[in-house]
């Protein structure tokens, strides 16, 4: 049996509306896009939603529109993917790191000792699908102490008042926190629809605003969609129209909406996500933890607690005492035997970029620690229960094989 780790879910459904898509007229930024916005506020009950080419290019969007720039800091996992901290590196901002704990899940004890008054935005990550402590961390920047030493440096951080709390949600679209949605916990959430995700555009993202008062989110979302084309003043559709063809340029924008091809594909998902997609993920976690749970040489990830249910992205099995050859000798095996496993992730200091500017793991004991023993097992939508059971039995055979256990 050959088991790939995350090939993406593509039937007739998707094929027939992306051929839709490419016969109707209009393949970039339209209808499509416009519904799918529409969609997706829906479905995190929130009002507005700009759809973008990734979630990098979401993130970035947003950090430039808060003026995050040189002399700010911006508080980041060092467990997560470079996508979260190299858009702070972008804009020219100091990248703060902090360690996480068991769950993966960015220490707010670390988050609060992190803040100083440059401190401008926080990017927490819902590692694998499993939301962050959003009460936590707004309490946090909502605290009188750690308001009165923000310095505000632009209109909208006057306005906002406080630290920026944009979680880096790539995995957790659909996944549930104190019952809201991921996309409505904090002010500004991105999600993202690349290849390897849940719901996929092949590329793509999506910035959810819930920015509370006085924040406008119909002009914000205006304002960001004219930043993610060019700072033009009009898209393509709307120059189509009759006697429509002036525009103006009102800012140095960028170029990363989405097209409606990428949409297209978007809409069928989402339309059975809750019904299909994320009921199908939950039954292999749940075999997966069953498998697992009950055998004392691992430990299973935190998918489901009284306040939190995850999207089900990744199942992050950690082996009890393994070393890091050990684990990568683990992989290989099950390689071998057919059922191809991975990493999430490589924290981010060890990572050669990261190490050249000067981060040092031993700063991250608890990221070293998880990561060194974790594999990360196949989940998406078309594994059989067969394939299920066949990861199971590879995997504990490949841990007796390395490990001796
Ligand atoms: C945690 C995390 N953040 C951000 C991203 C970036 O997403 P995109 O590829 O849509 O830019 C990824 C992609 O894998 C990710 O895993």
């Amino acid at each position: 049996m050959n088991i790939p780790f995350s090939p993406p879910h593509i039937d007739d459904a998707i094929v027939n509306e992306v051929a839709a898509a490419l016969r109707s007229g209009w393949i970039t930024t339209g209808p499509r896009t416009k519904l799918f916005e529409q969609r997706i506020a829906e479905f995190c009950g929130i009002q507005r939603v700009v759809c973008v080419n990734s979630a990098s290019a979401g993130l970035e969007l947003v950090l430039r529109w808060f003026g995050i720039g040189p002399g700010d800091e911006v508080i980041v996992p060092a467990y997560t993917y470079t996508a979260t901290a190299e858009v702070v590196l972008h804009c020219g901002a100091r990248l703060v790191m902090v360690d996480v704990n068991d769950d993966l899940l960015m220490d707010m004890k670390k988050v609060r000792q992190a803040i100083t008054p440059r401190t401008k935005a926080i990017i927490p990550v819902d590692i694998v699908g499993l939301p962050c402590d959003y009460d936590q961390l707004l309490d946090i920047v909502n605290d009188t102490q750690v308001k009165s030493q923000f310095q505000p440096a632009t209109e909208v951080q006057r306005m906002l008042g406080r630290i920026l709390v944009m979680p880096d949600a790539a995995h957790s679209l659909g996944a549930w926190y104190k019952g809201k949605r991921a996309g409505a916990l904090a002010d500004i959430t991105v999600f993202s629809f690349h290849a390897v995700k849940n719901l996929t555009t092949a590329e793509g993202g999506a910035i959810c605003l819930n920015l509370p008062e006085p924040f406008d989110m119909e002009a914000v979302y205006k304002e960001m969609c004219v930043s993610s084309l060019h700072g033009q003043s009009k898209d393509a559709l709307a120059k189509t129209k009759a006697g429509g063809w002036r525009y103006d340029v009102t800012s140095v924008g960028y170029k990363c909406n989405m097209t409606d091809v990428a949409a297209a594909m978007g809409l069928v998902e989402l339309a059975r996500y809750d019904q299909l997609i994320l009921p199908r993920r939950k039954q292999i976690f749940d075999a997966y933890n069953q498998a697992f749970g009950s055998d004392n040489r691992f430990r299973v990830p935190t998918y489901e607690t009284l306040d939190k249910r995850s999207s089900y992205h990744v199942f992050t099995l950690r082996v009890n005492d393994a070393s890091e050859k050990q684990r990568d000798e683990i992989i290989f095996k099950m390689a071998e035997k057919g059922v191809a496993a991975n990493v999430h992730f490589i924290p981010l200091p060890l990572l050669t970029v990261y190490k050249s500017l000067g981060y040092k793991i031993d700063n991250y004991p608890n990221a070293y620690r998880q990561f060194a023993c974790e594999i990360s097992l196949p989940v998406y939508f078309d594994l059989t229960d067969e394939q299920v059971a066949e990861v199971i039995r590879v995997t504990k055979e490949s841990v007796s094989e390395v490990c001796g256990l």
